[in-house]
């Protein structure tokens, strides 16, 4: 077990179907950084208005595809572990993925639950729990995006024992999402990193773009930024977590985060809708 975790997070413009200009714009961003984890944006080595099933199929990864083996290099290079969305292909679906990439270790991915307007289209839904795993002594969890306005996920992966929640992103309502992780921090006493990207897409048959709000951050337990970039910047950057915040459960002597919670009262929570207000 760490005390400390060095997480960096790179905020860029990944161009649309232009996997080796992806790769490449990766490498070139990330050279040099001193880390043990770093953070990119969701679906950074493909683009995000994918028009098609098909077309995101091109430009899928799967374990032991050319763009896989070249970011896991880049891990192994760096000596940190990598964070950063793709698509995946995996025994005949296609998943709105994100991939942990550590230095001598085999890939974890994590499949996105909750799918945003029209990605439901081109992926399938994740059809398993998010992951929380070692990384550097830390424990990481993760989720993508949209995944923000469920706080029961967030919530899943502090109870699995999630110290940071590492949240590769496309984010294009203003704003919304990195105030809410605020309180997803401080709701489960967590660090929070959210690596948004910058830029903008179109679906070809769409008039208005998708503007990505940028705005990546990195938040204490408390909620309080240790970094944060702006709306339109290409940038990179480190900070240094202390862990023993996030491992505090205690909110006062007398109240305990997760032994003060009533699940026996929740069951709302956990049962699927059953009163047709899903359509
Ligand atoms: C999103 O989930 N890309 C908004």
């Amino acid at each position: 077990m760490a005390d400390r975790l060095r997480v960096g997070m790179y905020q860029f413009s990944p161009r649309l179907g232009d996997r080796e200009g992806n790769l490449a714009a990766i490498e070139a961003g990330l050279a040099g950084v001193e880390a043990d984890l770093v953070v990119l944006p969701e679906l950074a080595t493909s683009g995000y208005a994918l028009p098609s099933r098909e077309a995101a199929a091109a430009v899928a990864e799967s374990p032991g595809s050319a763009g896989l083996t070249r970011l896991q290099a880049l891990a192994e290079s760096l000596g940190a572990a990598l964070l950063l969305g793709l698509p995946l292909a995996e025994n005949g679906k296609l998943f709105n993925a994100a991939a942990l990439l550590r230095p001598a270790a085999p890939p974890v991915f994590y499949r996105k639950l909750h799918l945003f307007y029209r990605e439901g289209e081109v992926f399938d839904p994740g059809d398993r729990p998010a992951p929380v795993e070692d990384v550097a002594g830390a424990r990481v969890g993760v989720m993508i995006c949209f995944d923000w306005v469920f706080p029961e996920l967030a919530r899943s992966l502090a109870l699995a024992g999630a110290e940071l929640l590492a949240h590769p992103s496309n984010l294009v309502l203003p704003g919304f999402a990195q105030a809410a992780m605020v309180t997803r921090a401080v709701e489960n006493r967590v660090f929070a990193i959210t690596c948004n990207r910058v830029g903008e897409e179109r679906y070809p048959d769409e008039e208005r773009s998708l503007r990505f709000t940028g705005l990546s951050q990195a938040l204490d337990p408390r909620g309080r930024p240790l970094l944060q970039f702006g709306e339109t910047d290409t940038r990179r950057g480190v900070v240094t977590l202390d862990l023993a915040e996030a491992r505090d459960k205690r909110i006062t002597p007398r109240n305990h985060l997760f032994a003060d919670r009533r699940p026996e009262h929740y069951g709302p929570l956990t049962a699927p809708l059953s009163d047709g207000r899903e359509s």
